[in-house]
């Protein structure tokens, strides 16, 4: 099967040398892109700007902002048998990009901000039959519940529910534990492992 990985955060520029990004660590798209190529599938992955290595066999493209992600992975939807949008992307982005550094007043700074395109809701209105999108939902509060409306809002056949406000799981972290929501009701929860175990149970999960 050929799948479609997004990872990592996005970055959105300020200035020459300033920027919004977040705290994702690319680790948990990396670990399903590398665990669905070792069983042999073609795997594409987008990732935004992270420390981590390409993983062995994944064709991986960088990118910087929201939009560059967005047209990678729109390029590419088509052909995809299974996406999975893993990416941290920025919701807002400034609204203009200062050409020189911005220098400091003596007063506050007011930094209007305008929201980015959501890839993952664009891709489900996009979505052919036969094709599977899954997107991840990163809460602090009311996981399923969260869960659950983006998963119909945006049109995915599975969602992955993370819990990002606990220092054991999710961002930054190497160990992770996820409840796994499907559009026909599924609930499977993965307790806390490596990132790379719960991404093998993903993938087998997704693609059974
Ligand atoms: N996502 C996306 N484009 C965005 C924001 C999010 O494609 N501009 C995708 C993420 O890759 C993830 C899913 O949407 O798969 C959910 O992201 P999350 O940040 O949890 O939710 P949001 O849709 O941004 O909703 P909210 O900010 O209200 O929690």
């Amino acid at each position: 099967m050929k799948l479609l990985i997004s990872a990592g955060p996005t970055l959105e520029k300020i200035d020459p040398v300033r920027f919004i990004s977040n705290r994702s660590s690319g680790k948990m798209g990396y670990a399903l892109a590398e665990a669905a190529a070792k069983i042999g599938h073609e795997v594409f992955l987008v990732s935004g700007p992270v420390s981590l290595p390409a993983p062995a066999g994944v064709e991986t493209v960088r990118v910087e902002s929201a939009t560059e992600m967005s047209s990678e992975i729109k390029s590419r939807f088509h052909d995809a048998d299974v996406t999975i949008m893993a990416a941290a992307v920025a919701d807002y982005r400034p609204v203009a990009v200062a050409e020189g550094k911005i220098k400091k007043t003596a007063g506050n700074l007011l930094l209007e901000l305008e929201r980015t395109e959501d890839i993952l809701a664009s891709l489900g209105s996009m979505k052919k039959p036969g094709q599977i999108l899954v997107g991840f939902a990163a809460e602090t509060s009311d996981l399923i519940k969260n869960a659950k409306d983006k998963l119909s809002r945006k049109n995915l056949d599975w969602i992955v529910a993370n819990d990002v406000g606990r220092s054991d799981r999710g961002f930054a972290s190497d160990s992770n534990a996820v409840t796994i929501l499907s559009q026909s009701g599924q609930k499977i929860e993965l307790p806390l492992s490596g990132k790379r175990e719960i991404a093998a149970k993903i993938i087998s999960i997704i693609l059974a």
